[in-house]
């Protein structure tokens, strides 16, 4: 038997509880798991919360994130005793995931545990925290050098943002934070930021061209800030947009792209290749402090999952959660 976070939808409702499941209800794969740590990102708050249709099919064992060892495998890449991190890959959404002390999927999915980090670290990171570094590499494969001008970081003291800022801040960038919760400034500086910006000042209805700011920035938050964003990049600027925070929509205008060249780099970790995850986790390695990242981490156990995820999605958390799935 193991403890898992467990998602049900029927007529009683959409809910989610603390169970206690059989090895045997596992879901078919070629590696199974002993579970360290999980985490809670966005997505897994959707979907614990049922805020969002995350959930492809009930029962569900949510947490798109797990690090942990092998303790069966007949994966070729895969032996008992490896240290191994999931990110993504519908895990958590189609497939059982890594709110749980046991994991059963497929050895593709897996990469090596970096020897950087400890599995709590790797759960730190998260898929947020990847996602982050998949945003620096898009800025930084469209050109957006530290010299080019300043770098805005949307929804800031979340998850994605509070990497970026730290990864942006570490590699020379001026990142500027935009934030709801300005009282956080001083976490948000101690992560690097050089200035903090309100985020009222992006995500009302704006105008299809502002006046050139940015050379670069990472969007988490989507709808008008997105849009408003896009208006305010320098001639030739890149935005990498990987969330929704504030919507789904992107109510903007061709004007930015036709008239000011800037890019708009889409960001998707779920199924990024497994090359392009191999390289974000070594730059992780290379390009975030652990020091930093520590500042970040709230840790909880896995019964206080379900609350933590309510409060995540009420804004009131700040960073990373990481998620102690044996205790
Ligand atoms: N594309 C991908 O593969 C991928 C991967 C990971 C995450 N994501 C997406 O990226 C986003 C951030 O994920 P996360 O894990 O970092 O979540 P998170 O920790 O909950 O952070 C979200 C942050 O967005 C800001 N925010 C919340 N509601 C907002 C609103 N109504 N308007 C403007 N800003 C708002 C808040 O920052 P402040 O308090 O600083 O304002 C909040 O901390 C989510 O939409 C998630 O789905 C996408």
């Amino acid at each position: 038997m193991f403890k898992a976070v467990l998602i049900n939808k029927d007529e009683a409702g959409y809910r989610a509880a603390l169970a206690e499941l059989d090895e045997g209800a596992l879901p078919a794969g070629d590696v199974s798991i002993k579970v360290a740590y999980s985490t809670l990102n966005y997505k897994d708050g959707l979907a614990i919360t049922g805020k969002g249709p995350v959930v492809r099919s009930f029962p569900m064992v949510p947490g798109i994130d797990l690090a942990g060892t092998v303790e069966e495998s007949t994966h070729p890449a895969f032996a008992v005793g490896d240290a191994v991190v999931l990110n993504g890959w519908g895990v958590g959404e189609t497939h059982w995931g890594g709110l749980a002390q046991k994991a059963r999927l497929r050895g593709d999915w897996l990469v090596p545990l970096p020897a950087a980090f400890s599995a709590r670290q790797a759960m730190a990171i998260g898929t947020a925290g990847y996602t982050a570094m998949l945003c620096v590499m898009a800025l930084e494969q469209h050109g957006v050098r530290p010299g080019d001008g300043e770098v805005l970081v949307t929804g800031a003291n979340g998850g994605v943002g509070s990497v970026a800022v730290a990864v942006l801040a570490r590699l020379g960038y001026r990142v500027v934070a935009a934030t709801g919760r300005p009282q956080e400034a001083d976490y948000l500086k101690a992560l690097g930021a050089a200035e903090i910006i309100e985020r009222s000042t992006l995500n009302a209805p704006g105008k299809p061209l502002a006046r050139e700011r940015w050379a670069g920035a990472v969007d988490t938050v989507g709808s008008h800030t997105l849009a408003n964003v896009c208006a305010s990049m320098r001639y030739r600027g890149t935005v990498a947009a990987c969330g929704l925070a504030q919507g789904m929509d992107f109510p903007a205008t061709v004007a930015p792209f036709i008239l000011r060249g800037v890019t708009l780099a889409g960001v998707d970790s779920v199924m990024a290749p497994y090359a392009l995850r191999m390289e974000a986790w070594q730059r992780l390695a290379r390009d975030l402090d652990p020091a930093v990242l520590e500042m970040m981490v709230e840790e909880i156990a896995l019964g206080e999952v379900i609350d933590t995820a309510a409060r995540l999605m009420a804004g009131q958390v700040r960073g990373r959660v990481v998620v102690d799935v044996n205790r």
